[in-house]
């Protein structure tokens, strides 16, 4: 494929008493970013890491670390990601009145923000948005779980997102991140509706070989 996408393979479908392992295959692959979900078992049914895993995954690599936090009161962990060395923290525009100061303080922090929204929240909730922050998620499934199938209106979501960007002159400093059912045979189609970074769970660590999964990908 031309376009220079990002992968960003998602560990939550890795196991997790291998995740050594995980971060190899990831390297092996040539992948560019490690996808980190955080659930509360709040804000979605489910529970998973905190920032004492970031921290020690941290020294293992060197890729870019991408902390997607599906928590009610992001701003109460924040910090901790962001000392555990997330280089970008990304919060839901579902978990918070006060968007513009979860933004402000994963900044202050000197960690790039993402903002992400779900499957049925309007866009026009994260709109006001799209000047302050460096990626907008786009969840392609309802949060909480890996393995689930691609929802068909996103790809209208993300071309209406870019197209909003390149109204502002954005599109070149706010990614879109696409998160939820990836697989290699749909990509292609969220990569052409504007996609900077795909996440991929199953799809990678679900196959018998991770690393040539994610190879395949960049070949696509
Ligand atoms: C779901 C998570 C995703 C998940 C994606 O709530 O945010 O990152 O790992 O898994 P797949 O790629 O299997 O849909
Ligand atoms: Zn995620």
């Amino acid at each position: 494929m031309s376009s220079e996408f990002k992968l960003a393979p998602s560990i939550l479908s890795a196991d997790f008493a291998n995740l050594q392992t995980a971060l190899s295959q990831c390297d092996e692959g040539g992948a560019h970013w490690i996808h980190i979900d955080v659930m509360d078992n709040q804000f979605v049914p489910n529970l998973t890491i905190g920032p004492p895993v970031v921290k020690s995954l941290r020294p293992k690599t060197n890729k870019f670390i991408d902390v997607h936090m599906m928590v009610i009161e992001p701003e109460k962990l924040v910090e901790s990601f962001a000392k555990a060395g997330a280089d970008l923290i990304t919060f839901h525009i579902e978990a918070t009145d006060d968007p513009q100061s979860v933004i402000d303080l994963i900044h202050s922090t000197g960690t790039q923000v993402g903002i992400s929204i779900k499957p049925s929240t309007p866009l026009s909730d994260i709109e006001p948005f799209y000047d302050q922050v460096d990626l907008i998620l786009v969840m392609s499934v309802e949060p909480g779980f890996g393995g689930q199938g691609y929802m068909d209106g996103s790809t209208e979501r993300i071309l209406n997102i870019k197209q909003k960007l390149k109204e502002q002159c954005l599109q070149d400093r706010v990614l879109i991140e696409v998160d939820g059912g990836i697989k290699l045979h749909n990509a292609k189609e969220v990569i052409d509706a504007g996609a900077d970074v795909l996440v991929a769970g199953s799809a990678v660590f679900g196959t018998e070989n991770p690393a040539k999964t994610i190879q395949a990908f960049y070949n696509l």
